[in-house]
This record gives C-alpha cells, sequence and structure tokens, in this order.
C-alpha cells in the first residue's frame, strides 16, 4: 500500500481525495539541476518564464504565479528552481527581473557593495512599473484572471503592495519580507501569508507581532508562519544539505501553494 493510501485508511479518508493532495507530493520541489523556464523579453521586461507541462496546466488554466525576487534577482539559480517548483504545482510562473539586468552582487556583504545605495536606486518608484508592465501581460497577453504574488526577502515587500486596491493581483504570499510598511499591509485587498525565519534582522520578534496585528486590521485572510532554525532568506537559500533549512525551505513553498490553491480553487 503506497503511504498516501496508508495516511487515507489511518484518517479514514477517501483514497483519491488524499492522494490528489499537491501538498504531499515532495517531487515537485527542485533545490539542485538545470532550470527548465526561458527568458523572454516583453513590455520592455526581461521575465524568467516557467510553464507547468500540459497536464497540470490544464487543472489550473487561467492563474499564475508572479514570482518576486530577493536582490540576487535572476542570475540566482534558487530563483529560477523555485520559480521552476510552481510551475510543477500547476502554476505558470514569470519572474521579471526587478534589476533591469544590475540585480546585487552574490554576497551583500562584499566589500564595496553599498546596500542603502543599492537599495535607494530600487524604491517603489522604479520597481513598481516593472511589476505592473509584467502584470500586464500576464492579464491582457496570456489572459491570465487571477494572479498571485509570490516574493522572498526585497520581493516579498511588493507581494503586498500589488494586492492593494486595483494594482491587479488577488493574493499574495512572502517569505521574511524587507521593508514593508504598515500602510503597505494595511492596503491590502487579498488575502496574504507569511513565512517568517526565526532567526531574521529585518523581522525579529516585536516586529512579527506588529505585522501580525496589522494584518488583523487589515481585515483580509491571512496566516503568519514561524520556522525555528531559520534565518533571513531561508525561502530561497537555505542550505538544504542541513535538514532543518531543509524542511523550513519546503515549508515555506508548501505554505505557498497551499495558499494559492486554497483561495483559488477552493
Ligand atoms: C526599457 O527599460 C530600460 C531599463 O531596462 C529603460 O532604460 C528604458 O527607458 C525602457 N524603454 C522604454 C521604451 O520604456
Ligand atoms: C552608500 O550610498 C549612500 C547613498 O545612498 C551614501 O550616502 C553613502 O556614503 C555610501 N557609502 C559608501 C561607503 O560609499
Ligand atoms: C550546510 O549544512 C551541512 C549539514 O548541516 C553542513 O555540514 C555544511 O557545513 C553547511 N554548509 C554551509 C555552507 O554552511
Amino acid at each position: 500500500m503506497r503511504s498516501a493510501a496508508i495516511f487515507a485508511a489511518v484518517l479514514g479518508l477517501p483514497t483519491a481525495l488524499a492522494s490528489s493532495c499537491p501538498v504531499e507530493d515532495n517531487t515537485i520541489v527542485a533545490h539542485a539541476g538545470t532550470p527548465v523556464g526561458k527568458e523572454e523579453v516583453h513590455n520592455n521586461v526581461t521575465m524568467y518564464i516557467s510553464q507547468p507541462d500540459e497536464d497540470r496546466r490544464r487543472a489550473k488554466p487561467d492563474t499564475a504565479v508572479l514570482y518576486l525576487t530577493d536582490v540576487f534577482g535572476l542570475p540566482l539559480l534558487e530563483n529560477k528552481l523555485l520559480a521552476d517548483s510552481f510551475a510543477r504545482a500547476g502554476y505558470l510562473t514569470i519572474a521579471p527581473d526587478l534589476f533591469s539586468g544590475d540585480p546585487a552582487l552574490g554576497d551583500i556583504n562584499v566589500p564595496g557593495f553599498n546596500t542603502s545605495a543599492f537599495l535607494a536606486n530600487h524604491g517603489p518608484e522604479v520597481t513598481d512599473p516593472i511589476i505592473a508592465s509584467t502584470i500586464s501581460y500576464l492579464r491582457n497577453e496570456l489572459g491570465i484572471k487571477k494572479i498571485a504574488t509570490t516574493g522572498y526577502c526585497y520581493g516579498g515587500r511588493y507581494a503586498f503592495r500589488f494586492i492593494a486596491q486595483g494594482k491587479g493581483a488577488d493574493v499574495a504570499y512572502a517569505a521574511h519580507p524587507s521593508l514593508l510598511g504598515n500602510d503597505e499591509i494595511l492596503a491590502i485587498k487579498g488575502p496574504a501569508a507569511i513565512g517568517a525565519a526565526e532567526n531574521d534582522g529585518m523581522m525579529p520578534p516585536a516586529r512579527r507581532a506588529e505585522i501580525e496585528s496589522l494584518l488583523g486590521q487589515a481585515k483580509q485572510p491571512f496566516q503568519v508562519s514561524l520556522y525555528s532554525g531559520t534565518s533571513h532568506g531561508f525561502g530561497v537559500r537555505a542550505n538544504v544539505s542541513d535538514p532543518v533549512q531543509r524542511f523550513g525551505k519546503e515549508g515555506a513553498f508548501y505554505q505557498a501553494v497551499r495558499w494559492f490553491d486554497y483561495f483559488f480553487y477552493h
């Protein structure tokens, strides 16, 4: 008997229901290998596009995941592989190049890299139009009707910004968001979930509590999950040789997929 069937039997569930649950399918996450998507330029934005296979796409035809990267952007292999994992979960997934070919260096601690200058050059006035162009491409050229944002560190803030009124996305997930403002939380008009790291200078426990309170005030469905033994960045750049970090990274991914599946297909 397969493990899903055993699980179903123990819980008294119909087997078909239990085995169709994507959350139990651990083969959709890839931590290593070659990206399967491709980069294309649309609306003057370079986009990494990862397509589900036909069977999976048929099950989720009108929805897409808009993947908003950390400061390392598209050159970081883990970003492309994680976008591919969302495609294997059935979602057409597009990650725009948020930095117009000029992402942060591999390690923001390298001498000479000025993080405050980098962030000052990539504020909402620069980044919002790139994301808006990507949403326009998804909706107007690909006919996508519902969009989920998933954002990591730098991109987490934008995952929230784009479920505000009239911004074009419907549901959001953010792992360890950086610089997420109170006003940006209060402005959400769709469900929002967060995956938080135990050790995160950008979101220490007191800030996490504030964010939870603001989510309550925003009056939208929300979920905040805290992963022990993890640090800022774990949703993308975890050391997957360490079982604790691997669990956190996969947990954050499945948390996002379940969140999107629930609000799009429940
Ligand atoms: C296209 O994007 C580049 C930045 O990557 C920008 O400098 C340029 O002005 C844009 N062109 C148009 C026509 O929007
Ligand atoms: C980093 O950039 C900021 C402006 O964004 C500037 O004020 C500061 O002097 C720079 N630091 C260094 C070490 O160059
Ligand atoms: C990753 O985790 C493994 C297992 O805990 C450890 O042996 C290794 O040193 C870690 N690698 C880095 C770069 O921290």
